[in-house]
């Protein structure tokens, strides 16, 4: 891929009276994770929505590997692993199933699971440790180990793009550990990675690069200038440092 998997450009999404972002220009290089870092209600969902097409934009731009976000979403250029999941826990789908759906944009025409797409799942099941609770129902699995399992539904759509939005909320240090792993590699092998998290002390070993989002990106540049309290307090607006490290 030439240029960036993600671009956008003085974005601007309001709800109602409520300005989630406002002027926001953010772009995202393949090959690397990219911490997204921002107090609650900075916009950090919004964005990752406003990618996926999935809220009204007032102004700006969206252009995910030089495309629209529909084309992108078409092509399952763009993997999405939401903060919340709105999905129905009680419904008869195993973790494989689950895992499954992130093929459904290479299905050929006949909409079967060709030996490629079964691989495929098997090798997402593997990396997030969970090919022994593949044919366990979706509700059945702990939060942490759901949240794995929608990565690896999105490891399994073999998106240029990954999107990941808080994907370490609820998460134990194995799991997080796992996932951390996980995006690396993802990354290493040319996919871009956009990952909000809360975890500052875990932002050095997660990403590569970091940007503060006040409603705008306020600093994008390397994690450790990033961490500098200068710019904390201003994405944050007090010094959530606490002194450390
Ligand atoms: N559907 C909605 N209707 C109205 N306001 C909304 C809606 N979704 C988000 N907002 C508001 O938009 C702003 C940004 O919300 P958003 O969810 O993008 O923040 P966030 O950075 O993801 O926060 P958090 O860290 O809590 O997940 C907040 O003020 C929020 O209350
Ligand atoms: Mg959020």
């Amino acid at each position: 891929m030439t240029g960036p998997a993600l671009d956008i450009r003085d974005l601007t999404v309001t709800y109602g009276d409520v300005v989630a972002l406002d002027g926001c220009t953010l772009s995202v290089a393949p090959g690397r994770v990219t911490g997204l870092i921002g107090m609650n209600g900075s916009g950090k969902s919004t964005l990752f929505k406003a990618v996926m097409g999935a809220v009204r934009v007032d102004s700006g731009t969206v252009t995910v590997a030089g495309g629209s976000p529909a084309a992108a979403r078409a092509a399952a250029t763009v993997g999405y692993v939401p903060q919340s999941e709105d999905i129905d826990l009680d419904f008869p789908v195993s973790v494989r199933d689950v895992v499954g759906m992130g093929r459904y944009g290479h299905l050929g025409f006949t909409r079967r699971a060709r030996a490629e797409d079964r691989v495929a799942v098997d090798e997402a099941l593997a990396r997030v440790e969970l090919t022994e609770l593949a044919e366990r129902q979706i509700g059945q699995l702990s939060g942490g180990q759901r949240k794995r399992a929608f990565v690896a539904r999105a490891i399994a759509q073999d998106a240029a793009l990954l999107l990941l939005d808080e994907p370490f909320a609820g998460v134990d240090k194995r799991s997080e550990a796992t996932i951390v792993r996980l995006l690396r590699s993802l990354a290493d092998d040319g996919r871009a990675v956009l990952v909000s998290t809360h975890d500052l002390h875990a932002l050095p070993d997660l990403a590569d690069d970091a940007a503060l989002l006040l409603h705008r990106i306020l600093f994008h540049g390397s994690v450790g200038d990033a961490l500098q309290p200068e710019n904390l307090v201003r994405a944050f607006g007090v010094d959530v440092t606490g002194g450390a490290p």
